[in-house]
């Protein structure tokens, strides 16, 4: 075992520290995280035990917009932060409304790619890149990505969880990039972790990610609305990713994150 987990690390996996999707991947019911991930998560869980529910609720407002991009005719879709591979992937959702649709997953932990070949092993539709949400100038010209993605067709790009862990500036740049090299009618989603529902909770919330390599900045609707500065914003708007068009009681109630939804004019 012990041999194992050094190999491992050979690979850039860092497991002597926590990583935030195998911290994801833990309160998803995943197998791909390491002892100091499981502490992390169970910080996160002793300071609010509604934090698992809050990360499956996330991939149910995935599912239910990236469906709601695939019935408006989007065939293309670019998710940045994309996390382990986990039952409702990307593709997944989007394969059930049109089974050609093409999707490139981008993630800046190693692991994601490691776990993702063999999740797209005989998928000809789906690729994995190892990028980052600061450099999609970059990525966006990638050979990789632009085999599957035509920018001068709409687009769907999510940033899904993800621009939390990144600074003022980066996230702001990161969705301004979206905007500025996407087609009209292309789709940007977006969710993100936010104190705003359980201010009491949110301080003890945060330590989770002491000791990850970026730490974690929950932000307010607000400042999740200026994200989508110059989309069309879908309705509802900015909501608790439970309200964005739940479709029954199963949506949830977890307060954790927001969830919006901009189209491109
Ligand atoms: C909480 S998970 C979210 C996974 C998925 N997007 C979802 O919402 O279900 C956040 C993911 O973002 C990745 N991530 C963190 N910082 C990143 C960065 N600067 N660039 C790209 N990915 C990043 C993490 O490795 C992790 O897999």
């Amino acid at each position: 075992m012990q041999q194992s987990e050094n190999e491992r690390d050979m690979t850039g996996l860092q497991t002597d520290r926590p990583h935030p999707a195998r911290i994801y991947d833990y309160w998803l019911g995943g197998k791909d995280n390491f002892p100091p991930d499981r502490a992390a998560a169970e910080h996160a869980i002793g300071a609010a035990a509604d934090i698992p529910a809050a990360a499956r609720e996330n991939r149910a407002f995935l599912r239910r917009a990236v469906r709601m991009c695939a019935q408006a005719g989007i065939r293309q879709f670019v998710d940045v932060g994309a996390g382990l591979p986990s039952p409702g992937n990307v593709h997944e959702a989007a394969h059930v409304v049109a089974p050609d649709a093409r999707v490139v997953y981008v993630d800046n932990d190693p692991i994601v790619l490691t776990h993702g070949r063999a999740l797209l092993a005989d998928n000809r539709t789906t690729t994995v890149l190892t990028g980052d949400i600061r450099e999609l100038d970059e990525l966006f010209e990638r050979p990789e990505l632009r085999a599957l993605v035509d920018f001068d067709q709409p687009v769907a790009v999510l940033l899904l969880a993800v621009l939390h862990f990144v600074g003022d500036e980066e996230a702001r740049a990161a969705v301004e990039h979206v905007r500025s090299r996407v087609a009209p009618g292309s789709y940007l989603l977006l969710s993100h972790s936010t104190h705003e529902g359980s201010p009491e909770r949110a301080a003890e919330v945060v330590k989770t990610w002491d000791n990850t390599a970026s730490g974690i900045r929950l932000r307010g609707r607000a400042e999740v609305t200026r994200y989508l500065d110059g989309w069309e914003i879908q309705e509802p708007g900015v909501d608790f990713v439970p309200l964005w068009r739940p479709e029954g009681p199963t949506e949830g109630t977890t307060r954790w994150m927001y969830a919006g939804v901009g189209r491109k004019l």
